[in-house]
């Protein structure tokens, strides 16, 4: 007979935490947010920690070597998405893992058929005085010029005037070339008397900004993540298909940690590239998706540094309703966090857990640290910002970006839904889809952790593994979610106004 689980499978948004004293040292600016991504043992360090608890996504809508090195730079870990060839794959990790601060991702772009207004709105928005202009508008389109402050003159040009007749042209700019060393941008800087250098691919596309000021950059990303070369920590993807091709080549281009992506990974073909890895190569792995108890000690039984939890739940995942399989992501978590804790007690072996999928707002994230998670794996977070892969469109009046799950048809990433060698999708458990653009990663990340922070302190709480210990937890009920909101107000809107 089967077996039955009479409580309901629930998620993040049908529980809250409870304050407990805070004391007064227990402030945001003394919440450490560092956490464990790999196995140690107790009264050991992690070989590998984060800054903040935060992962992106295995897919190829979220995590390419751009977002790879913004994140490290925040202090957390991208894994590099698997459903591409080896070498492409390799060579983005090369490209992160070569990667020297200094460069950034341009914040401010707009098109020749901007007008001067739009670049003083930007100005005024952003605080940058240089405006990168593509042939998107986006950060990694073609570069056509850039506006300074030095190539308009507020009082004297129309407002109206196109960006197209004073911008300086690409063909008049000094640029640097798709993989060059600070140094040497740097002295293109002195050389040529610049502000600001721009980096281009071998299509004129823009990849990075180097500015000339001093550059100290580790005071300006005190949360960087760097191994001990001071090169960024960058993970990656791979499935349990193609792994003694794939691993080798990862591990060649310097790969830090590896996690096996699967949208089920409590499986005979995870043991076994779990042992394979483990037996070739000195690098960290994690493994998943599991959702109980049984699946995390199969695969810490094989060998994995991590384990990360969660079938179904992610937004653009239709596996629940395509095949019936799945958990609430809290219950699923909740369970293995507790196969965890019974785990160290009795070995000494802290084995990390990832909350992947299912967040969507912020205070899930602390919810998911607090029953256990010691850090989150998200797309659609992600997905929002500059730095994810994809192209910023407008729909209706609004700015969105592309965002595409790894089992839809757009992604065809076979390898991850394998039940025994198909090498084709034959139906999709991932839609194709939209997300509101957000900006950049590190305005809304800073945001994010305030927030997180900001509830640690409303539970006492100075560390991650402190709210793990003092955490108390409520269920709510369907009513008083109602409550949550604003409620039983008029709420303004822009164009109202009392008489
Ligand atoms: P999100 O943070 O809610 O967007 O969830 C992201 C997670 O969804 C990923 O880390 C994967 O575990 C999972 N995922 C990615 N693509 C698909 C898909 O096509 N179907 C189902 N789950 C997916």
């Amino acid at each position: 007979m089967a077996y039955y689980y009479l409580e309901p499978s629930r998620t993040f948004s049908e529980f809250l935490l409870l304050p407990n004293l805070t004391k007064k040292d227990c402030t945001p600016a003394n919440v450490s947010l560092k956490t464990p991504i790999v196995k140690f043992k107790r009264g050991e360090k992690p070989a590998v920690s984060l800054n903040i608890p935060f992962a992106s996504a295995v897919m190829q809508s979220v995590s390419d070597h751009n977002m790879a090195v913004a994140l490290a730079r925040c202090g957390g870990i991208s894994f590099i998405f698997g459903s591409q060839p080896v070498e492409e794959q390799a060579a983005m990790v090369r490209k992160a893992k070569s990667y020297k601060a200094g460069f950034v991702v341009s914040r401010s772009n707009l098109t020749p058929a901007h007008t001067l207004k739009d670049v003083l709105n930007l100005k005024d928005e952003t605080g940058h005085s240089t405006v990168a202009i593509t042939d998107d508008g986006t950060p990694k389109g073609k570069l056509l010029g850039i506006v300074t402050s030095r190539d308009y003159r507020v009082s004297r040009d129309s407002l109206d005037k196109p960006v197209q007749q004073f911008m300086t042209p690409f063909a008049s700019l000094v640029y640097g070339k798709s993989g060059i060393s600070l140094s040497e941008a740097n002295d293109l800087i002195w050389e040529h008397k610049l502000n600001c250098l721009p980096i281009v691919d071998e299509r004129q596309n823009l990849e990075f900004l180097v500015f000339r000021k001093d550059y100290d950059a580790h005071k300006e990303n005190p949360q960087e993540l760097l191994d001990m070369n001071k090169s960024y920590i960058v993970g990656a993807g791979i499935n349990t298909k193609d792994y003694e091709e794939r691993v080798p080549a990862l591990v060649a281009a310097g790969v830090d940690v590896l996690v096996i992506d699967s949208s089920d990974g409590f499986s005979e073909w995870q043991h076994e590239t779990l042992q394979y890895v483990k037996s070739n190569f000195d690098v960290k792995i994690g493994a998943g998706n599991v959702v109980d108890r049984e699946g995390f000690q199969y695969l810490v039984g094989a060998g994995a540094d991590f384990i990360k939890v969660g079938v179904g739940g992610g937004s653009i995942c239709i596996t629940r309703e395509q095949k019936g399989i799945g958990r609430g992501q809290a219950s699923a978590l909740i369970e293995v966090a507790e196969a965890r804790n019974q785990y160290y007690e009795e070995t000494g072996i802290y084995i990390p857990i990832c909350s992947d999928g299912g967040i969507v707002h912020d205070y899930h994230i602390t919810l998911a640290l607090a029953m256990g998670a010691d850090f989150v794996m998200m797309g659609r977070y992600f997905a929002r910002f500059d730095e994810s892969p994809t192209r910023k469109l407008k729909v209706g009046n609004n700015f969105v970006k592309e965002f595409w799950g790894e089992g839809s048809n757009r992604a065809r990433n076979w390898q991850r839904y394998d039940t025994g060698g198909k090498q084709d999708l034959v139906f999709e458990e991932g839609v194709d889809s939209y997300v509101p653009y957000a900006g950049s990663l590190q305005e809304n990340l800073d945001k994010t952790n305030s927030k997180i922070k900001s509830t640690m302190c409303n539970c006492g709480a100075k560390t991650i593994e402190e709210l793990q210990h003092k955490a108390r937890i409520t269920i709510v009920s369907a009513t008083s979610i109602v409550e949550g909101g604003a409620h039983d107000v008029i709420l303004k809107e822009n164009n109202m106004s009392a008489e």
